[in-house]
């Protein structure tokens, strides 16, 4: 059975107790609208930690003006299914005044550089909301571990930077992007498309392939596998492009070539229709491009 508590005293209270027997906390982070990818890191956290906890929250400070906070998918009930599928002992859904006491314009934490490209550049704010709620997250909490989800492949690098700068006392983990049998990324966005959209969004996963397999193929200049990533986007009707982008695994730094030794990475934001998705995949591993 899962516990659901909502104020910060009810959750401290639980975590003290499990730790009290001894247990290691895990923290699953979510906005809710819980899908198989979701399931899929409280499981992995399950089989790491003794005590689970999922939060789920949609964070205000990390949508745009012009975003979808207003109408993100809150879907409780079903969401305390999954959290009990994944195998969770607690889940915490504080509201929007027990994460901002003092309304949303408050202390922030921000990390540089890697929050301003990409996902950050698009959707100005989002990584310091994002920071911001992780961190206040982890005080609340207290976990020893966290998990988090490759899909936001921009996102976990920006926890980790911010867990390494302020020496926070917990291991981030990340796990590999569920998928439709299709190869669509899991998105609690999902659910905008309608099914002529749901069919075109499959061109995000169709241009990482391609992708992939140019440079599986030998193709190493970055430039190239943007074009081509670029092209195989513009080919859907339905879709547009936001960004394509071919960087360094790590530092998501631009790749003018993808080289031995360098992890590199495939990185899409694409509207279909009203909706805005993103998608990542890895093409080249560090031990070399062959
Ligand atoms: P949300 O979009 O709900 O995602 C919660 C976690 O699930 C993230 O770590 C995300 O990367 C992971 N996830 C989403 N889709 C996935 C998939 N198809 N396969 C595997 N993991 C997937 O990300 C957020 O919420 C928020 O920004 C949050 C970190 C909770 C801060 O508000």
């Amino acid at each position: 059975m899962v516990l659901l508590v909502k104020t910060i005293d009810d959750v401290r209270a639980e975590v003290r107790a499990a730790r009290a027997t001894g247990k290691v906390v895990g923290l699953v982070p979510t906005m809710g609208a819980l899908h198989a990818g979701h399931v899929a890191l409280i499981a992995r956290c399950r089989a790491e930690a003794g005590f689970v906890v999922v939060s789920i929250f949609v964070n205000p400070t990390q949508f745009g003006p012009l975003e979808d906070y207003g109408r993100y998918p809150r879907t409780m009930e079903d969401d305390l299914a999954r959290c009990a599928e994944g195998g969770a002992d607690l889940v915490f859904a504080p509201d929007a005044t027990a994460m901002y006491p003092h309304g949303l314009a408050s202390t922030f934490v921000e990390v540089p550089g890697l929050s301003g490209m990409l996902e950050g550049a698009s959707r100005p704010g989002h990584f310091r909301g994002v920071a911001t709620v992780v961190l206040k997250l982890f005080e609340i909490v207290g976990p020893q571990l966290a998990l988090f989800g490759l899909k936001d492949y921009q996102q976990q690098l920006v926890i980790r930077r911010m867990v390494d700068d302020l020496a926070l006392p917990v291991a981030i983990r990340t796990a590999e992007t569920v998928r439709e049998p299709d190869g669509m990324a899991l998105s609690s966005r999902n659910r905008y498309l309608d099914p002529g959209h749901r069919q075109a969004a499959t061109v995000l996963i169709r241009a990482l392939r391609r992708a992939a397999l140019t440079v599986a193929e030998g193709e190493r200049r970055g430039d190239r596998v943007r074009q081509i990533l670029r092209e195989t986007i513009q080919s859907e009707a339905l879709a547009s492009l936001d960004y394509a982008e071919v960087a360094d695994a790590e530092t998501l730094e631009p790749l003018v070539f993808l080289e031995p030794g360098r992890r590199a990475v495939g990185l899409l934001a694409v509207h279909v229709g009203a909706t805005r998705l993103i998608d990542n995949m890895i093409l080249t591993e560090s031990s070399g491009c062959g």
